[in-house]
C-alpha cells in the first residue's frame, strides 16, 4: 500500500495534528479503562514529541445518544501517564480555544482536542469530508495529518478522511505496524495456517472465512462461539430451541446458507465443536454434539474440542484469531477462551488477535506481550481481513499520489516540502 509514514517526514518545528483512536470501555463508575489502545498511541505521540513536533491529538470517545460518548479529560491524563510527558487537554475542537492552544504550542508540546464526536458534523457528513467545518478551521494551522487510527479506519468520518484531502498525511506507527501485519497474515501467511474463528460479530466473521478459504490463505478454520453454532446447523445439528433463538436473535441465522456453501466446497477444511458446554441453573455441565438438542444455552465448547483443537495449533506455523470460543464473561464458561488462548501462547506459531473482546480475555490472562501481535481494532480489523477497503487508508494513499511529485530527501529518508 502506498502511503506515507513517519520516516518520510521530518517532523522538527512542525505542527502535526495526530488522529488517535482512545475510544475505550468504561468500569461500573464511568471511568475509562486503561488498554492497549492508549498505550499503543503514546507511542506515536511520544515519538512525535520527541522528533520536536507540536503535537496536537484528536480522538473520538463513544457514539451519539450513548453514555460513553464523554468529555476527553481523563484520556488526556491516561495518556499523559504514558507518554511520561504533560498531555494538555482542550476543552474545544476548533473554536478559538483550540486554535489558539494549538498556535502557542512549542516543539515537543502535546494537547489533546475534545471528543470529535461532539461536532455532528464528524459522522453526519457523507461526502467533501474535507468541506467540514472542522477541516476548514484546523487545516490552515497545522503542517502535517498523521493518521494513527488503525481501529477507525472503516469509517468515512471527517476526522479520518477530510484532512488528507488538503494537507500532507502519513500513518502513525500503529497504522502502519497494523497494515503491514494483517496484509501478511492474511495474504501471504506462513503454512501451515489456522484461523480460529470466534466471537458474535456472525456476519463480518462468516465474511473472513469466506476470503480467506477463497483466497486459499488458511489451511484450518477452528470454529467456536455463534460461529460454531451456525456451522453446526448449516451440517444438519438442531441445536436445540434456545440456541436457535439466540441465532434468530443476533441474526446468525441469515449465515446459514453461507455456511452451508462454505462446506460443502471446503468441508475438510472447517473444523467444529465435537462437544459444547451448556449452562444449567448457572453450572457448566458438558455434552457431546452427538446428544443434541438441548434446551439449555449452549455458552463454550467443551474439553474434547480444546483438546482437538489445541493439537491444531501446536501444528499450525500461522494463526489468526478474532473473537472468543465462549461466554468468557460468565464464571464457568470462560474455559474454552482462556485454553484456546493459551495453546496459541505456547504453540511456536506466529499468532495474530484481533477484536476487543479476545484482546480483554488476553490481558486478563497477562497474555498481551506474549502473543505476536494483539489487533488494536475491531471492526476494523475483520473488515480488513475479510479483504474490505479501508476509507481511511484509502485517503492517506490518494494523499501520497496526489503529493508524490513533492517528495525530496531528508535526513529521514524521504521529506514532504509543504512550501514547495
Ligand atoms: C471501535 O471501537 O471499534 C472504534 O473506535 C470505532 O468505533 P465506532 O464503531 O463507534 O465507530
Amino acid at each position: 500500500m502506498q502511503f506515507l509514514k513517519m520516516d518520510d517526514f521530518d517532523v522538527r518545528g512542525k505542527t502535526v495534528l495526530v488522529r488517535t483512536d482512545l475510544n475505550s470501555p468504561m468500569d461500573e463508575n464511568n471511568e475509562i479503562i486503561d488498554n492497549i489502545r492508549i498505550r499503543r498511541h503514546s507511542e506515536t505521540i511520544r515519538e512525535l514529541a520527541e522528533r520536536g513536533a507540536k503535537v496536537v491529538v484528536m480522538a473520538h470517545q463513544g457514539r451519539a445518544g450513548d453514555s460513553d460518548l464523554i468529555r476527553l479529560d481523563k484520556h488526556a491524563e491516561a495518556l499523559s501517564k504514558h507518554v511520561q510527558k504533560n498531555v494538555v487537554y482542550v476543552d474545544d475542537l476548533f473554536g478559538t480555544h483550540a486554535k489558539n492552544s494549538i498556535k502557542k504550542l512549542c516543539d515537543g508540546d502535546i494537547i489533546l482536542l475534545e471528543n470529535v464526536r461532539f461536532n455532528a458534523e464528524e459522522t453526519a457528513r457523507k461526502e467533501n469530508q474535507h468541506e467540514a467545518h472542522m477541516v476548514r478551521e484546523l487545516a490552515p494551522l497545522i503542517d502535517y495529518y498523521v493518521n494513527d487510527a488503525f481501529a477507525a479506519a472503516h469509517r468515512s468520518h471527517v476526522s479520518l478522511v477530510g484532512f488528507p484531502e488538503v494537507v500532507p498525511s502519513f500513518a502513525g506507527r500503529v497504522l502502519q505496524k497494523e497494515l503491514e501485519i494483517l496484509s501478511k497474515v492474511s495474504k501471504a501467511p506462513e503454512r501451515p495456517s489456522v484461523f480460529a474463528a470466534g466471537g458474535s460479530k456472525i456476519d463480518d466473521t462468516m465474511k473472513v472465512v469466506e476470503q480467506m478459504l477463497d483466497a486459499d490463505a488458511c489451511d484450518k478454520i477452528i470454529t467456536s462461539g455463534l460461529v460454531g453454532l451456525v456451522f453446526l446447523v448449516a451440517r444438519g445439528e438442531d441445536v436445540g430451541d434456545t440456541t436457535y433463538n439466540t441465532l434468530v436473535k443476533k441474526k446468525a441465522d441469515l449465515e446459514i446458507p453461507r455456511a452451508k456453501r462454505l462446506l460443502a466446497r471446503y468441508g475438510s477444511r472447517i473444523e467444529m465443536p465435537i462437544d459444547i458446554a451448556i449452562c444449567v441453573n448457572g453450572k457448566r455441565i458438558e455434552m457431546p454434539v452427538s446428544t443434541l438438542p438441548t434446551d439449555f444455552p449452549i455458552l463454550d465448547i467443551g474439553d474434547r474440542t480444546i483438546r482437538r483443537y489445541t493439537r491444531i495449533l501446536e501444528e499450525a506455523a500461522t494463526v489468526v484469531c478474532n473473537g472468543p470460543a465462549g461466554m468468557f464473561e460468565k464464571k464457568g464458561f470462560e474455559k474454552g477462551t482462556h485454553e484456546l488462548l493459551k495453546a496459541m501462547h505456547e504453540c511456536r506459531a506466529f499468532t495474530v488477535l484481533g477484536g476487543g473482546h479476545l484482546a480483554l480475555a488476553a490481558e486478563q490472562m497477562n497474555l498481551l506481550d506474549k502473543v505476536a501481535h494483539v489487533s488494536t481494532g475491531g471492526g476494523a480489523y475483520i473488515l480488513f481481513m475479510a479483504g474490505e477497503r479501508l476509507p481511511a487508508v484509502d485517503a492517506l494513499v490518494n494523499s501520497a499520489q496526489k503529493r508524490a511529485p513533492l517528495i525530496v530527501r531528508s535526513k529521514y529518508n524521504n521529506h514532504v516540502n509543504k512550501s514547495e
